[in-house]
């Protein structure tokens, strides 16, 4: 058992980096930050404010000890120190970064996973190189079909590495960047310093932080990350059944999506102008339009872009809108790309719960006289944990990624099972206990 990487993660609570305050944690360490809804109101989104998505802990990587290597299928073999990449052309793009989980927590029914709403998902200025100079420097052979990568964080336990790949077209597009910049200042630790990938268009998955070598393939690899993780069954599946990884593939290009964010669903507004604002962004084709309904999508109408833009970016969008009464009305938002596509009115399932995009209703309560905050809905009975949880579940991490789940008991019983592979010390006399607790105190929320 990966008693070391236990006692690792006892008693150290050091988190590298800037300061992030005021993110949802969803886990300390690893490091899961989600956005507040504030950050949809600036283009470019702040390094403190910026989603944070780690499958490992963040590793305190020293520059001078710091290299790349390239090997693999190429020519001539590379080892690179940064300012070795720094001679070659320096590039510079904004682009948006989005988990491919964002909105996981939105899916119906629920699945285990970090349950991410709206904020997995920000716009940066990133600097880097091309990742296609890089190849080109050590010469690609004939063959290849692929470009793998791996950095220099290390799995908890006995949890499967954090290594992707890409295929050879996308690692070729000149917009594939090997970045050591962020909004102008090296990469913060959290976000991978000192080196990390960026696809823009595509999910956040490919953009491997903290990367220390690459290797070009000229066979399909075969990793827990792409075999197993981060597939799409492609099409809507029915709700709540497993499908087998072999039929899905990979998690790519973002969906076109747009979120409000200047006011929360089911909150209270006083009548008079309102002005509605958000975000909204695409893959490789960009947002050319959003548009608004104020009478649940009986009718839209066109929103105002941002003047900020860039091909991979997201678009700031504002609506003007005075509520003809007081009522109880449904805003939605929906945007579209260059290529026609547009966000979908019901969201179809996939069962690791990716690429969520569902026209968002916002629903506001029109009224010159707001009533007493309305109670927060509290999930689960309170039940007082056994001590197997502490015993086995809080080695590694804290109770943050637990506490957010909504799962049946089939689903927990998963769940350890997982966590039991990568290291879990779980007595078997007690797996019964732990999982009951579990299903009771974070059980699955009732389908709306
Ligand atoms: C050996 C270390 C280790 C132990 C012990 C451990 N976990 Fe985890 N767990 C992890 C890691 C690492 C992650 C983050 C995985 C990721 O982000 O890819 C995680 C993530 C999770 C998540 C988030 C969903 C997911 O699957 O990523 C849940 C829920 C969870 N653990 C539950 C538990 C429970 C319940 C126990 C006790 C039976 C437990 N963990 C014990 C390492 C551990």
């Amino acid at each position: 058992m990966g008693r070391r990487a236990l006692l690792a993660g006892v008693g150290t609570s050091l988190l590298l980096g800037a300061p992030k305050t005021g993110m949802r944690v969803l886990s300390s360490r690893p490091e899961d930050l989600e956005m507040p809804m504030e950050g949809f109101s600036t283009w470019i989104t702040p390094v403190e404010k910026f989603f944070v998505r780690s499958h490992h802990y963040t590793p305190d990587v020293k520059l001078a000890d710091w290299k790349l290597s390239i090997g693999g299928k190429v020519a001539n073999a590379l080892t690179l120190t940064m300012e070795d990449l720094k001679k070659l052309p320096r590039v510079e793009l904004v682009s948006v970064l989005e988990c491919a989980g964002n909105g996981r927590g939105l899916y119906e029914p629920t699945m285990a996973g970090l349950q991410w709403e709206y904020g997995s998902v920000g716009n940066a200025r990133w600097a880097g190189v091309r990742l296609a100079d890089v190849l080109r420097k050590a010469g690609v052979r004939d063959g290849a079909i692929e470009v793998w990568f791996d950095g220099a964080d290390v799995p908890v336990g006995t949890q499967p590495e954090f290594q992707r790949t890409i295929p050879m077209k996308k690692a070729l597009d000149p917009n594939t960047l090997l970045a050591y910049e962020m909004n102008g200042a090296a990469l913060d630790p959290s976000h991978g310093f000192p080196l990390r990938v960026v696809v823009p268009g595509w999910a956040g998955d490919s953009w491997v932080k903290w990367v220390t070598k690459i290797e070009v393939r000229d066979t399909e690899f075969e990793g827990f990350f792409m075999k197993t993780g981060y597939r799409h069954p492609g099409k809507g599946v029915t709700p709540g059944v497993a499908v087998d990884p072999a039929l899905m593939s990979p998690v790519t290009n973002l969906n076109i999506k747009s979120v409000m964010a200047s006011h929360a669903d089911r909150s209270e507004v006083k009548p008079g102008p309102l002005k509605l604002t958000g975000a909204a962004w695409s893959n490789t084709s960009p947002v050319v339009s959003v548009e608004v309904s104020t009478d649940a999508g009986r009718s839209w109408k066109a929103a105002t872009l941002g003047t900020e833009k860039a091909a991979f970016a997201w678009r700031l969008w504002e609506f003007g809108w005075t509520p003809p009464k007081d009522a109880y009305y449904s805003v939605m938002v929906r945007a579209r790309n260059a290529a026609g596509e547009m966000q979908p009115l019901q969201q179809e399932w996939n069962p690791s719960g990716y690429s969520h995009n569902v026209v968002q209703a916002v629903r506001l309560n029109v009224t010159a006289k707001p009533s007493a905050a309305s109670a927060t809905m509290v999930h689960g009975d309170f039940v007082a944990p056994p001590a197997v949880l502490n015993q086995s579940c809080l080695g590694c991490h804290t109770v943050e990624p637990i506490q957010q789940q909504r799962m049946s008991r089939g689903q927990w019983e998963k769940e350890v099972e997982k966590m039991q592979r990568w290291g879990a010390p779980v007595k078997p006399e007690l797996k019964d206990v732990l999982v009951d607790y579990l299903a009771k105190r974070y059980g699955m929320r009732p389908i709306r």
